[in-house]
């Protein structure tokens, strides 16, 4: 059993290589395989990759760290994708440029995402060749690269027959927010129903060994004026800097607040977090700091923390575990490879094409709904019609991405220009054409050429 994770300068490398190898026995793991284009990035996390196999979690899974592609998926069976095409420089640009047209910044969410989206399409595409050329015939690319909205729509035009499942961890990073809110000790207890796209959804249902806890996060929201654990409330209030959770940290904060305000407005379903960035829009803007953004907190923490960490292992041959997270993230990935791998039709949320699975959406749409996994891949449940506000706003969103795709695919302006104005965090089609203009200059490197 090879796993090859690609983008493996990653700072989320780390946690996920901890999960898999602590996983070890039902994954049934040889051989781990890092490739990346970063030669130095992933040298780094490489030898805290190898500490946390063979020192931390002492393990012989066999590790090699590499930048040649046929050696990074020769047989391999599981591909974890994760990279960050543009890399946090980019990120940078993805949330800085729209503030300055006075819009949402956000890096998988409005013109950032589309920015993101355009950058990541035929990178994506690449890895799905390697892999066809060189992997296991029967691999699985389990892919979280962002944003994934539009990597998965651009899959599915352009690589159908692919075997890959586009994923994202927000629906359990927020469950495991309400697990800890609501002082629940196990989450994967915690069940639920959901319906959307990607960082676009809505929980409608919730229970925990039987009993219904909608209501009850409804209630904790309500009284709390946020989601949030109360202890990451206190640390908030002291300006203390909330640990071990990613999720709870500054630029986070506006995030869960804004699920108060949008229960507030619609009660009906607990939203995901990311919906704030379309329903609450000039909140969003308001709260933004245009010069110092999410990109920012990242670089000064999650990616200065690791690799200081490695510099002072490689100096002193001490390493802090606090150098980076190892948690639910990894946990989630390694459960989807172990659903698939043993066949064990665990029930996951899954960003898939439609294809009826909600009756009023249409049929190619890519939906984030649950399924059973399985070894033959996702088995959707299907759901039933939804309400027409949600059925109007996602109708947006997906044409929205479709558009963007066609017009990257294609090279059309027109057609990129449309799925600016189409996006709901962008108010007049001026201004979407005003950032679409900045936005091609930023990515000259990375974007094709529109016309
Ligand atoms: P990061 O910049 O630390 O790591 C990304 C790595 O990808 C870098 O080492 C970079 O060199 C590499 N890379 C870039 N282009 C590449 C290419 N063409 N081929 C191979 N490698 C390439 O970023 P990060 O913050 O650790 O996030 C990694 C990715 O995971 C991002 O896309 C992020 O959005 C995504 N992510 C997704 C979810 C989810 O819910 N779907 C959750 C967490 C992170
Ligand atoms: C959530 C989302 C991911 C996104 C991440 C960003 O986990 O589901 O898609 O990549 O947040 O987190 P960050 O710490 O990089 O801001
Ligand atoms: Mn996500």
């Amino acid at each position: 059993m090879i796993i090859t994770i690609v983008g493996g300068g990653s700072t989320f490398t780390p946690g996920i290589v901890k999960s898999i190898a602590l996983r070890r026995e039902e994954l049934e793991v040889d051989e781990i395989r890092l490739f990346d284009i970063d030669r130095e990035r992933q040298d780094k996390v490489g030898v805290v990759v190898k500490w946390i196999l063979e020192e931390d979690v002492k393990t012989d899974i066999k590790l090699t760290v590499t930048y040649d592609k046929e050696e990074a998926y020769k047989d391999a069976n599981f591909i974890f994708a994760q990279m960050r095409v543009g890399k946090y420089a980019m990120r940078e640009q993805d949330e800085k440029i729209p503030l300055r047209h006075g819009c949402v910044g956000q890096e998988t969410c409005g013109a950032g995402g589309l920015a993101y989206g355009m950058r990541t399409i035929f990178p994506m595409m690449e890895v799905i060749d390697d892999v066809e050329k060189y992997a296991a015939k029967d691999y699985w690319i389990l892919n979280y690269s962002n944003p994934a909205a539009i990597v998965s729509e651009a899959c599915r035009v352009l690589r159908p027959n692919a075997r890959i499942i586009n994923i994202c961890d927000m629906p359990i990073a927020i469950v495991d927010i309400i697990a800890q809110s609501l002082d629940i000790k196990d989450l994967h207890k915690i069940e639920y129903d959901y319906f959307g796209l990607n960082h676009f959804g809505w929980f409608t249902s919730m229970t925990y060994e039987g009993r219904d806890i909608l209501q009850e996060v409804k209630d904790y929201v309500k009284a709390h004026k946020m989601l949030l654990p109360e202890s990451n409330i206190e640390a908030i209030k002291k300006h203390v800097e909330t640990t071990g959770n990613r999720h709870a940290s500054s630029a986070w904060i506006h995030v869960w607040e804004s699920v108060y305000t949008m229960l507030e407005l619609f009660p009906d379903y607990v939203p995901n977090t990311y919906l704030n960035y379309y329903l609450l829009s000039k909140e969003s803007v308001e709260h933004s700091n245009p010069e110092h953004t999410r990109a920012n907190e990242v670089m000064e923490t999650r990616e200065k923390t690791l690799f200081e960490g490695i510099d002072h292992y490689l100096k002193t041959g001490e390493i802090s575990t606090k150098a980076f997270y190892a948690g639910e993230h990894g946990n989630w990935i390694a459960d989807l490879a172990i659903a698939l791998k043993n066949d064990t039709k665990q029930r996951f949320l899954v960003i898939v094409e439609n294809r009826g699975a909600i009756p009023n959406m249409p049929y190619d749409a890519m939906v984030e709904v649950p399924a059973y996994i399985g070894k033959n891949g996702p088995e959707v449940i299907a759901q039933n019609p939804i309400p027409l506000f949600q059925q109007g706003l996602m109708m947006q969103q997906v044409n929205c991405e479709k558009l963007l795709v066609e017009g990257c695919i294609e090279g059309s302006y027109q057609k990129v220009l449309q799925a600016f104005a189409l996006n709901k965090t962008i108010p007049t089609s001026t201004v979407a054409k005003a950032i679409l203009d900045d936005m091609i200059e930023a990515n000259k490197e990375y974007w094709p050429e529109l016309k």
